[in-house]
Formats: structure tokens, sequence, C-alpha cells
């Protein structure tokens, strides 16, 4: 957090299945498993392209949340359905030792490519919609605590307790 390059807007990719393509979401597997994190945005390792990827099997520490398949989203295109939002805890890779109560749509439909160009559209809820709005975020410069509506709710993960799982 702080880095100029987390808060400008991502270029969209213009051509897909390339090596240069395929190294870049390694790099940013890798990052975010070595950090154990549930997603990570490209602007979060320096690239300024509209890549994330995200994903995370159940896991015993988090029970309410379900699990999230593996995917890379390229282009992504948020569509909230209704107006609900609900406030849930995030962390953030680029924000490390914190947490925060940020708002989200419940209800999402997120549509955009994978690595290979194939087409992605689906409608997902809960804590999958959490993740790809925080990470979609990324590319549009916005980090979570710029979504928080009480600032007495973002603090040290140490100190604050929250339940839920956080994206990256
Ligand atoms: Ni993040």
């Amino acid at each position: 957090m702080g880095d100029p390059r987390l808060q400008e807007i991502a270029s969209p990719v213009d051509v897909f299945d390339t090596l240069e393509l395929h190294v870049l979401i390694q790099d940013m597997r890798d990052t975010m498993a070595a950090c154990s994190g549930v997603g990570l945005a490209a602007p979060q390792i320096g690239v300024g392209l509209q890549v994330v990827v995200f994903g995370m099997a159940r896991n015993p520490r988090y029970p309410e949340a379900e699990p999230v398949p593996d995917t890379v989203l390229i282009n992504p295109v948020l569509t909230p359905l209704g107006e609900e939002q609900e406030e849930g805890g995030e962390g953030c890779l680029s924000i490390p030792g914190m947490r925060g109560l940020v708002p989200r749509y419940k209800q999402l439909r997120y549509q955009g490519f994978d690595q290979f160009g194939g087409v992605i559209d689906l409608t997902v809820g809960d804590f999958h919609a959490r993740v790809v709005q925080h990470e979609c975020d990324h590319l549009q410069g916005i980090l979570y605590p710029m979504r928080i509506r009480d600032l007495r709710k973002f603090g040290f993960t140490d100190v604050l307790l929250t339940d839920t799982a956080s994206p990256g």
C-alpha cells in the first residue's frame, strides 16, 4: 500500500495464450501460494494488466466460507445483482497484518476471459462474490480500506476479531 502502481487503472489484455501471459499467471499463482492468499491481482506484483487469479479449497479455519474454484479472470466486467450489500472481513497481501470489515454486493455476475481466451460468465454469491470484487477493485486502483465505512472496523489482524477468510 502506497506504491503508485496499486492506484492505477490496469490495461486490458489484447492477446491471449501467449508465453508472456502464461508466465505472468504462474508468477501470480506462486506469489499467492507463497503468501497463503485467496487471490491476487497483477498490479500487486507491479504489472498493470487486467488479470486476477483466485481460489480457495474448503478451509477448516473458515468453516463459513464456501470453496472457490481456482480461476484466472482477465478483462473482467462485474455486474452486481440487486442492491444488497453485506459486510465481511477482508485482508490483502498488499496490506500485510491488517484486516477490515468491508461492504460488498452479495450477488454478482462476472464476465471475462481465461488465459486461453475462453469466455467466463458466472453468477456467484457471498464469499465467492466478495473475492471477485476485492480482486477486481485492484484493477481500478482501489484497495479495500477505501471501501470501509467505519474505520473502527479496520485494524491489526492480531487485535481485530473477524472470523471470515481474507481475499488477496
Ligand atoms: Ni488485495
